[in-house]
């Protein structure tokens, strides 16, 4: 059985990670999407909001959601799985991914990153975007998947971010 990681804040969800959550799943058996635990970070959804609009979101998919403290290398290789999944916006993208690649095999030699390029009409989309344009009252229903929009929509509410 062939097993994934896709680690990622999802602070929130968006249609470009569904896209690569997608496109994973036709290449894997099971894609764990995972959420790292980062205190230092300031997140707008806490991590338990945040893998609760993965788990409405990709229901019906292969795919378990988890959440993970620590580094990465070391949750692989507790869980047995030898592949990451990175999405790539643009080459702007890449350098520091590509670096986080050879980081995370230094530490796990075991552990391959499978890039995907995220289909073009979501290049420019990001989680920050999503925030900032929910903050100013805009509509985010391109941008993030249906079945989660008015969850997304009610914690961003103006002044709620
Ligand atoms: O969606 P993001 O914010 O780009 O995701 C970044 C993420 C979660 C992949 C990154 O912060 C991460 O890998 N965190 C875990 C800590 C770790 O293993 N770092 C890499 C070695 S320094």
């Amino acid at each position: 059985m062939k097993r994934a990681i896709y680690p990622g804040s999802f602070d929130p969800v968006t249609l470009g990670h569904m896209d690569v959550i997608h496109r994973a799943c036709n290449i894997f058996d099971e894609v764990i999407v995972t959420v790292p635990i980062n205190p230092a970070k300031h997140a707008a959804f806490s991590t338990e909001e945040r893998m609760e609009l993965l788990r409405i979101a990709t229901e019906g998919l292969p795919v378990t959601i988890d959440s993970t403290e620590g580094l990465l290398a070391d949750y692989a290789a507790r869980n047995g799985v030898n592949t990451l999944i990175k999405g790539l916006r643009a080459m702007s993208d890449f350098e520091y991914e590509f670096q986080m690649a050879l980081t995370n095999k230094k530490l796990n030699p075991q552990l391959e990153t499978v890039f995907i390029p995220t289909s073009s009409e979501y290049m420019f989309l990001s989680s920050s975007m999503v925030k900032q344009i929910a903050s100013f009252g805009g509509d985010i229903s391109p941008f993030v998947p249906e079945a989660v929009m008015d969850r997304i929509k009610a914690r961003l509410t103006p002044g709620n971010v």
